[in-house]
């Protein structure tokens, strides 16, 4: 037990998928895992693991935004060794060729701040995606027919965003979307020489003002999942 997940040290799996919503922790763990148990409910923020293909999964939220992230990823990683950290969720698109529903498979992530900002001060660290998984991510889109996207995207702090003049500068450099988890993700990676990935769903777009139908969330999410899970298998440690 740590101080925000309940599980015992081997009731977490060395493959994580991190969405951020307790709620698609447990749909996904119900729909995608065989054997899925409820491992974690500190806080509601539910985690789960099972088995799928054989494997062993675990599908834990992360919370909201890079502070809530951190906690979850940090102690995964340092209790639980974890090896292999996927977020699943979703995104804002932010260029005209990329369509709601599309997957953008993260390979860097620019961002204002994170919570590791305190270590980097002030050089400028560029988190990026483990290749391997970057890699398998896109070929598994791309057998599955879903349309994916691989680039850069934007880690914000909020949602509301008050500074349009920043996301005019993101689309100028051809950042793909925005979300608020990947950066941090990444940096923890890096740090502990672990595997990530954020692989994202555009719910929204910021330049055409479209947004995922509600009916449409759950296929579109579970395709999403269905790139984490054959990524994270197709590589071998
Ligand atoms: N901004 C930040 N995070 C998001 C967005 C957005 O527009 N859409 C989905 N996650």
């Amino acid at each position: 037990m740590t101080i925000h997940i309940g599980a015992e040290k081997g009731d977490i799996a060395p493959t994580v998928l991190m969405p951020g919503d307790p709620y698609r922790a447990k749909w996904a763990a119900e729909t995608f895992l065989k054997d899925a148990r409820c491992i974690n409910e500190v806080r509601g923020m539910l985690g789960f693991t099972g088995t799928w293909n054989g494997h062993p999964v675990t599908i834990q939220a992360s919370g909201m935004g890079m502070p809530s992230l951190s906690i979850y990823a940090n102690e995964l990683i340092t209790d639980y060794d974890v090896q292999t950290l996927i977020r699943i969720g979703s995104c804002g698109g932010m260029q005209k060729s990329i369509g709601i529903r599309d997957v953008i498979l993260a390979m860097t992530a620019s961002t204002l701040s994170t919570p590791s900002r305190g270590i980097f001060k002030e050089l400028n660290f560029a988190p990026c995606a483990d290749y391997g998984l970057l890699a398998a991510a896109h070929a598994a889109a791309t057998a599955k027919g879903v349309p994916s996207h691989v680039g850069g995207i934007y880690s914000s702090d909020v949602f509301y965003d008050e500074r349009p003049d920043l996301n005019e500068q993101m689309v100028r450099h051809g950042i793909l979307g925005v979300e608020m988890e990947a950066a941090e993700l990444y940096n923890l990676a890096a740090r502990h020489g672990r595997r990530a990935l954020a692989v994202l769903t555009v719910s929204d777009h910021l330049l055409t003002h479209e947004a995922l139908p509600a009916e449409d969330r759950e296929r579109s999410f579970g395709d999403m999942v269905e790139i984490a899970l054959t990524a994270a298998f197709s590589v071998s440690d």
